[in-house]
């Protein structure tokens, strides 16, 4: 992709954050505005994200933060808004998805609209974009890769099979492109939060909900884990053991849990 390989003409690396306006994506976008990048804002609300960029512009220097309004379903906008970006930014070194949608869904119900905004939400979207930075990362040979999946996914539960299998999908992608990228140079994590104090959570029943961090925290942990090139994290780490304990559980026990 040749048009992609413009010249560095700004020293300050460039992230881009898909689904900053809200909850972890905005965590990330101040975080790394903190530690020297400038961000590209991406999704649907434009003044959550204006001001967004108005805090960062003012706190780390003007031109730190641009807004970008997109839908992540309209995937045929995805390269065109890339070289968009790439052009105005002069660069980009990591790219971050973190949009994702988590319909309420009870038990008895199966209702395709909401299944099918999960999967484009959480899943395509994120091939969309992802294999748009791998195109251009593997041409560079370097650069970073963050998908936001999610301790969901590590099973399918009885509470949202679209969110799981979406959640499943995604972790599976961001491992294939680790496997084929990471001989190119390129950076791969995966990040699966446990309970993030987000808008997402809003309508959770909060006695079911524990260990749950605010958006800097898992913030923190993510840029930590970009700086080490761990693979695979879990936020905050304990989840881990969770998740050890979850992927073990028999089939014929797993499927009499309520959760
Ligand atoms: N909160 C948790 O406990 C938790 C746990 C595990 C995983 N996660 C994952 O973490 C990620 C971030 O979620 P969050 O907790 O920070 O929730 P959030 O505050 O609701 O943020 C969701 C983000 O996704 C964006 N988005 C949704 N639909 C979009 C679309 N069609 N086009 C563009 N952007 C879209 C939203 O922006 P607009 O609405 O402005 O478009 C928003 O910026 C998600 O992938 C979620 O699945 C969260």
């Amino acid at each position: 992709m040749t048009e992609g390989r413009l010249p560095a003409l700004q020293p300050k690396p460039v992230a881009v954050v898909i689904g900053a306006s809200s909850g972890i994506g905005a965590a990330l976008a101040r975080r790394l505005a903190g530690e020297g990048y400038r961000v590209a804002l991406l999704a649907r609300r434009g003044p959550a994200m204006e001001e967004l960029a108005r805090l960062l512009n003012e706190r780390c220097g003007e031109d730190t933060a641009r807004v970008y309004v997109h839908d992540v379903t309209r995937y045929e906008d995805v390269p065109r808004l890339f070289q968009r970006i790439l052009q105005e930014m002069s660069r980009v070194d990591a790219v971050l998805y973190v949009a994702g949608v988590m319909h309420r869904v009870d038990l008895e119900e199966f209702d395709f609209a909401k299944d099918r905004e999960m999967l484009e939400v959480n899943l395509l979207g994120a091939v969309a974009w992802l294999g748009q930075a791998a195109l251009y990362f593997q041409g560079l040979g370097h650069g970073h890769i963050v998908g936001i999946s999610s301790i969901a996914g590590d099973r399918g539960r009885v509470a949202n099979p679209a969110y799981h299998a979406a959640k499943a999908g995604l972790t599976t992608y961001l491992e294939s492109l680790r496997n084929r990228l990471s001989r190119r140079g390129v950076h791969v994590l995966t990040v699966k939060p446990g309970f993030v104090d987000t808008p997402m959570l809003a309508n959770a029943p909060r006695k079911k909900l524990f260990w749950v961090i605010s958006p800097d925290q898992a913030a923190a942990d993510i840029v930590r884990a970009m700086k080490k090139g761990k693979q695979v994290i879990y936020t905050p780490a304990r989840w881990r053991w969770v998740a050890l304990v979850i992927q073990h559980i028999p089939s014929f026990i797993f499927r009499r849990l309520s959760f």
